[in-house]
């Protein structure tokens, strides 16, 4: 019998995770149907309940639903209890539901596998402090950067967290001004301020030479902080959607135990 799987968002419309999913499914000759569903925002526990009652074998979650799944879980892996947010749930054969978290190692994968940008002793800079933000910073200090600086807009957000992960490497907080005389070797933006076409007013000068930006937004145009980048001669200037393809095929994973091959994907998505 086809396993069902779907993302739940909202909005949703524009969710690339059926095609990526139905992609690796031909690819590895699983017997899936990936679907998106649209949740009202006050009513995810019965979405996914009525999923999981249906039959249903896991779901991805995206915006704004990521806390409301890690409360739903009723195991975390230590990736996701620590970045407070889900966005893969599985169905377990024991009848309880396993939280996880992919995103971090979406990124990490994207940046090393997929650019050939190494986070070893460098100096990196994560622009926000949301959940976005969150879910990568265990994974992002896992490769040893000599200093992971948060910088956000609500400055005690960006104290708070990098109290929070003190324990995992050299993590500092502050405000955007805060990085005025600083020099960074990539930096990232997990704000929401690209939806809005906004860049964070960060300085002009923090890019260090030879350095590379990644937003972690995707879109079809330049996002502003790509065009940013573009603009201060990033040597790198990306956007999320490999990320996006990273993160999905961690979770067909831990859903199927078979590891898609993400760069034929990537290029199929990208010709569309
Ligand atoms: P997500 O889960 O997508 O990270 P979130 O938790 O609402 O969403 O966080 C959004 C992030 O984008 C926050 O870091 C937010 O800054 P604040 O903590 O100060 O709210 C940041 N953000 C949103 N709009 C922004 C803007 N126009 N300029 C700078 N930062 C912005």
């Amino acid at each position: 019998m086809t396993d069902r799987y779907i993302v739940v968002g909202n909005p949703i419309a524009h969710s690339k995770s059926p095609l990526i999913h139905t992609q690796f499914a031909q690819q590895t000759q699983q017997d899936i149907y990936y679907s998106s569903l649209l949740v009202d925002i006050d009513h995810f526990s019965e979405a996914v309940e009525r999923f999981r009652i249906g039959g249903g074998k896991g779901l991805n979650i995206t915006v704004p639903f990521k806390i409301d799944a890690w409360h739903y879980a009723d195991e975390l892996t230590d990736l996701a209890r620590r970045a407070g947010a889900v966005n893969t749930l599985i169905f377990q054969d024991d009848g309880s539901v396993l939280g996880a978290n992919t995103d971090g190692i979406g990124i990490v994968r994207d940046l090393i596998y997929n650019h050939a940008i190494h986070l070893d002793q460098q100096r990196i800079l994560l622009l926000g402090a949301g959940g976005a933000a969150q879910g990568v910073i265990q994974p992002l200090l896992a490769e040893n950067p000599s200093l992971l600086h948060i910088a956000n807009r609500t400055v005690s957000k960006a104290v708070q967290l990098a109290d929070d992960f003190s324990d995992l490497g050299n993590i500092t907080g502050g405000g955007f001004e805060s990085i005025a005389t600083q020099k960074f070797d990539l930096i990232i933006n997990a704000t929401a301020a690209s939806l809005q076409g906004h860049v964070p007013p960060i300085s002009e000068h923090c890019l260090a030479s030879g350095g590379s930006c990644y937003d972690m937004m995707y879109s079809v145009e330049d996002t502003a902080f790509v065009t940013w980048a573009k603009q201060r001669g990033a040597v790198k200037s990306l956007d999320g959607l490999g990320m996006l393809i990273e993160q999905a095929a961690e979770a067909f994973y831990l859903w199927r135990g078979i590891r898609p091959d993400t760069a034929s994907v990537f290029e199929y998505i990208e010709n569309l």
